[in-house]
């Protein structure tokens, strides 16, 4: 149990030990019975509702394999779900046993959690036993939040296709522990795996008047940010949605209506002379290649200084060329495919153009199955020369001199993003320098810059990259509240 500031009243997720035979083979056991199972997703709603046509959700790394069929919601069906909703009428404490009670049961599914993970999501097995913990711990650590503050009433939770269970359990266990009706649309591109976690809330207790669910694209997200009912949003996604988001709630919701937007960054990590080069390459690699570059978190631009930029870059690239890239199911596999057609041709499109300007360092063949991208390394003159979030294991190389550095530091800052940020040095009075002049949410020191973990490293970013408070974090369940003091005045 914790004792600090951030620490969980009660321990994190012990997760699964992959080295313990008799764990592995447990898992291999749950999983294997849904190699090729056909899961179903629809809106869960509190009354009968519109329903809109479906569709087959295919395995981005296996295109003929078939995950599922979802039917899909529409604009009215949000509109008969929100006028179904109640604020959830449970005491605190009653609160606290069910979000606790649903985290025991995202454990013991945990076979048909990774199994969806790797099929529907596309993630690796290390990837997949991160984001169970990591919803369990959500639960958990908001279950022991539940007291202080009236709810809001409905809040509406928006969540992105790349952390498919545990940003979505992520806002709904936030919102739930401050007593609100949630109405959740997950991403799209991940319906079937937020479908069963709304099955195992329900089952373990929260009513469905308190939790509805309505997969969809952006119209059913649209519907949900004009509807007047809602009191209160929670999104994570890309900055562009986030804004459409804030522009239409202003129009349509009560004034005072809070908007909590997790979304995008420009990470960039310094790698100064003195860094030391095995801990900087195992640290580059997890933080830009890991779940295939599809992290908010991801290191997207590396500076190396340049008196040791051609040795690091020659140990990157024997690294790189170690990765293997293939289908998650394997436990070998490094890398997966990125979600879908549209995502992995836009990031290609970027490798392509860097290429006919002749500044692709090195990139590697790709299956040529499934939604696969290849690790690749591009040179750039600086972060400013990149003017958006590639979401794909891609990552910008620029080199500075000794003297640059807060030239280097001015340059991520003007970005105007703010998410993670990764220092390589041993010089103790440049780490307290470079990390009071930057401005991101989340700093590493010698270390990789990803996997943030939940009560122990409150996550998210500040500028462009979000509005906080941070997810994981003390203060995060009190926004799901009232504050009279909001709503007051002329
Ligand atoms: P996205 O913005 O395309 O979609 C996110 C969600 O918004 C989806 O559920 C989508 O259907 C919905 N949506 C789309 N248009 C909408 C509209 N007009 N109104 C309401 N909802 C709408 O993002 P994505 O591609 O799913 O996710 C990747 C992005 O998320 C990246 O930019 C990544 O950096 C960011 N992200 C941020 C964090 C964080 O904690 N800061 C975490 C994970 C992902
Ligand atoms: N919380 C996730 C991470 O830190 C996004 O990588």
């Amino acid at each position: 149990p914790g004792t600090g500031l951030f620490l969980p009243e009660r321990p994190n997720s012990h997760g699964v030990d992959l080295r313990d035979r008799a764990q592995r083979e447990a898992v291999e056991t749950g999983r294997g019975f849904f190699a090729t199972h056909e899961w179903q997703a629809a809106p869960l709603t509190a009354v009968e509702a519109p329903q809109g046509p479906s569709d087959p959700v295919a395995n981005p790394a296996r295109l003929s394999d078939t995950v599922g069929q979802v039917r899909w919601a529409v604009p009215e069906t949000v509109a008969a779900a929100a006028s179904a909703a109640r604020p959830w009428q449970a005491s605190a404490a009653e609160r606290t046993v069910i979000l606790n009670r649903a985290a025991d049961l995202f454990e013991a599914n945990a076979g048909e959690v990774f199994a969806l993970l790797h099929r529907e999501a596309g993630k690796t097995m290390l990837d997949a036993v991160a984001e169970l913990r990591e919803a369990v711990d959500f639960l958990r650590y908001y279950a022991a939040r539940t007291e202080g503050g009236a709810a809001l009433g409905i809040f509406a939770c928006i969540s992105p296709w790349n952390f498919p269970l545990a940003i979505f359990t992520g806002q709904v266990a936030a919102a739930l522990a401050a007593g609100n009706a949630v109405l959740a649309k997950p991403a799209e591109q991940t319906p079937l795996i937020a479908h069963r976690a709304v099955e195992w809330l329900h089952e373990a207790g929260v009513p469905r008047t308190a939790l509805q669910s309505l997969p969809g694209a952006g119209e059913v997200g649209a519907a949900l940010t004009s509807n007047p009912t809602v009191g209160g949003m929670a999104f994570t996604g890309s900055t562009e949605t986030a804004q459409i988001i804030h522009r239409t709630m202003a129009k349509h919701l009560a004034p005072g209506a809070p908007l909590i937007a997790e979304t995008g960054g420009l990470n960039a990590m310094i790698v100064d002379s003195t860094a030391l080069p095995e801990q900087a390459v195992q640290a580059i690699v997890e933080s830009a290649f890991q779940s295939a570059g599809q992290r908010c978190s991801a290191l997207r631009c590396l500076y190396v200084q340049e008196d040791i930029a051609e040795d690091l870059l020659k140990m990157l690239t024997g690294a790189m060329e170690a990765l293997l890239v293939g289908d998650p199911w394997e436990l070998s596999c490094d890398l997966g495919p990125v979600i879908d057609a549209e995502a992995k041709a836009g990031i290609v499109a970027h490798i392509e153009q860097a290429a006919s300007e002749g500044r692709v360092i090195k990139t590697f063949p790709t299956p040529d199955r499934g939604h696969f991208v290849a690790p690749t390394l591009i040179r750039v003159s600086g972060i400013d020369q990149m003017t958006r979030e590639i979401f794909g294991p891609v990552l910008h190389v620029a080199t500075f001199k000794a003297t640059q550095i807060d030239k280097v530091i001015a340059a991520i800052n003007a970005t105007g993003y703010g998410l993670t940020f990764g220092l390589q040095t041993r010089i103790d009075d440049r780490v307290q320098h470079v990390s009071e002049a930057i401005h991101a949410g989340n700093i590493y020191v010698n270390r990789n810059q990803i996997g943030a973990i939940v009560g122990s490293q409150p996550f998210g970013g500040e500028g462009l990259s979000g509005t906080g408070p941070k997810a994981g974090g003390p203060l995060y369940v009190d926004r799901f509240r009232r504050h009279e003091t909001l709503l007051m005045g002329g």
